[in-house]
């Protein structure tokens, strides 16, 4: 996909995701929403899924794709790290970066995502894809956005 179909799609996705989160408090059922729009509409995500800050952990939330591991420290793999660093990771190989929590053997590159509420990171977004260097700035900051859009769903906890 070039990079102005991306943030095309991008754009479509950001507008769906608001009228899926907006004025629900079904939270499980609007997270898994928008994980199904992602999915549907990015065909090159091959797991997509969150994991949700509870009880000191990352917690497998609502996902699509390969089954996943339920529970990810903090600093630990690609997900924990971006917790940790309260920051988006890109990582263009997996095989490549230490500590990588290999779900799938699959997976080839991946980005994390946080999400924020209250200053806190409350989630990640994480999305793998088979592909090596799948994800680009288009995806940090479409991803970034739909984080922004969940973000507060999460101010009545999980
Ligand atoms: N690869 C992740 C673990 C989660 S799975 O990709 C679904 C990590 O290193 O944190």
């Amino acid at each position: 996909m070039t990079a102005i179909d991306k943030d095309k799609v991008y754009q479509q996705l950001t507008a769906q995701a608001k009228s899926l989160v907006d004025g629900v408090d079904n939270v499980v059922g609007a997270l898994g929403n928008v994980i199904a729009l992602l999915k549907e509409e990015l065909p090159s995500f091959f797991w997509v899924g969150f994991y949700v800050v509870k009880e000191g952990s990352l917690q497998l939330g609502p996902f699509q794709g390969p089954v996943a591991c339920y529970s990810i420290e903090k600093g630990k793999g690609v997900c924990g790290t971006a917790w940790e660093k309260a920051q988006t990771l890109v990582v263009p190989d997996v095989h490549q970066f230490p500590g990588h929590i290999a779900c799938s053997s699959r997976s080839n590159s991946e980005i994390v995502v946080p999400v924020f509420h209250g200053g806190e990171v409350v989630a990640v977004i994480d999305v793998d894809s088979e592909d090596f260097d799948a994800f680009d700035e288009e995806d940090k900051r479409g991803l970034e956005t739909i984080a922004q859009i969940v973000a507060p769903l999460f101010a009545a906890g999980y």
